[in-house]
């Protein structure tokens, strides 16, 4: 029997790969523009910085991560997400003594062990970007507006932005009692795993998909009611700031996230289009973290999207791969042979050309050149070799023009550009 992947991981295929490589390039063209750099880390981390960061009594902390021993019995894991190694990194290498370091953005797998479903899988990936060391609202809405800017170039439109605030280590704690008193006159009605981490893990509830726990949980406090007076002017400016910059928004105050490190400020991309797995993007501010985790005391705020959430709501037009741009069929041994040569000279000149190298009848070539959807089909002949031009077919429209060979590239382009145009 042969080898399968892994179940919940899966295999990006060439068919599909357009849409992904849309996504990274319109992420790293507009990160840029906001003066985001690019970093790299590793796929695995010290268990421990997952511990810290996310917080020991969250689902992917309890359930869902990935964590091995390796060969010298250290505690590794996959990362589950991008913000904990990138802080590691940031501390590690002092980047916040660097003037150009403190915007970054990554891209690339994240690992949590969830039953897999449409949009949900166990190796998924993010694109995510991370502001650090300012706490001004302004550069939450800098963010937001980022975020909506992205979605908007890649035409997702089905898709809104939540907001909410969590409060920071003077406001939450009240805000926890408060709850936890609530939930506590209501135990009865919740579901088993909130009766188990209502006192651990309060908020959760709040965000708990259980028809007894929504209800119970229905008239519950709200944070926004218990935000210090610090944490509420926060809040009411980026709201101003978002309406400055027309972003749109709502507010949804039993947005809680599932990681522990948020403060104040945190928000959703949601959509109806995916059933239950509606966030598409998600982050917020967390500026008691880089200072956990051993750094200086700087605040940060930041958010990732699911990169196959997306490719799942983007248009059938970016779907579609690229076609080659020329196939050249040839008729006879010396253009096979001088075909190849013409064949290379394009492509060195950016030309995307194709041939086929299996001795086809120019009929089943002509048949390739269609399938592949090849923009132009150019027939290479001993007549041709000897003029030096011959026909250009443009495939779509059975239109012909005569081209001198030497001067391909450029008239391809021309054409190009004329029927983009
Ligand atoms: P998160 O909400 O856990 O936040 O994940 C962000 C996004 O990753 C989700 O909105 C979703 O689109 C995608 N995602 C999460 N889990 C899966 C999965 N199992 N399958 C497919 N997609 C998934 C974070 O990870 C934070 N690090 C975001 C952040 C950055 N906060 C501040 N900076």
């Amino acid at each position: 029997m042969s080898i399968t992947g892994i179940k919940g991981m899966n295999d990006i295929l060439p068919r599909d790969i357009a849409a992904w490589q849309f996504l990274e390039q319109q992420a790293r063209q507009i990160f840029h523009t906001y003066g985001y750099k690019e970093i790299r880390v590793p796929v695995v981390e010290k268990t421990e910085l997952f511990c810290r960061s996310i917080g020991e009594t969250t689902d992917i902390v309890e359930k869902e991560m990935y964590t091995f021993e390796d060969k010298g019995n250290n505690s590794i894991t996959l990362r589950p997400e991008g913000t904990a190694p990138v802080m590691r990194s940031f501390i590690q290498h002092k980047l916040y003594n660097e003037t150009d370091s403190s915007k970054l953005y990554y891209m690339g797998p994240m690992f949590r062990y969830e039953r897999p479903q449409k949009g949900r899988y166990r190796q998924f990936h993010q694109i995510g970007a991370e502001a650090i060391g300012e706490d001004d609202p302004r550069i939450d809405a800098q963010v937001l507006a980022m975020l909506s800017h992205f979605f908007e170039a890649v035409g997702i439109t089905s898709v809104s932005l939540q907001i909410n605030s969590l409060g920071c280590s003077a406001c939450r704690p009240g805000y926890r009692d408060t709850l936890i008193e609530f939930l506590t006159r209501h135990i009865e009605d919740l579901c088993d795993d909130c009766k188990r981490r209502y006192a651990t893990n309060p908020l959760r509830v709040l965000d708990c998909k259980a028809a007894g726990c929504k209800e119970a949980t229905a008239h519950a406090p709200s944070v926004l009611e218990h935000l210090c007076p610090g944490c509420e002017q926060h809040f009411s400016s980026l709201q101003q700031h978002l309406h400055a910059l027309e972003v749109e928004f709502e507010i949804n105050s039993r947005m809680v996230r599932g990681l522990d490190y948020y403060t104040k400020t945190t928000f959703e991309m949601v959509t109806t289009a995916l059933g239950s797995q509606n966030a598409v993007a998600a982050g917020g501010r967390y500026d008691g973290l880089i200072q956990e985790l051993g750094g200086p005391e700087l605040p940060g705020i930041g958010f990732a999207m699911g990169v196959e959430r997306l490719v799942l709501l983007l248009g059938e037009d970016k779907l579609r791969a690229e076609p080659p741009q020329l196939f050249i069929a040839a008729l006879g041994e010396r253009a096979q042979n001088d075909g190849f040569i013409l064949l290379n000279r394009l492509q060195r000149q950016n030309v995307y050309a194709h041939m086929d190298f299996s001795g086809k009848s120019l009929k089943a070539q002509m048949r390739l050149a269609n399938r592949l959807g090849s923009t132009f089909a150019l027939v290479l002949g001993d007549n041709e070799l000897d003029t030096g031009s011959a026909r250009l077919k443009c495939m779509a429209e059975g239109t012909e023009q005569e081209v001198k060979l030497d001067a391909l590239a450029p008239t391809i382009a021309a054409a190009l550009d004329a029927g983009a145009a």
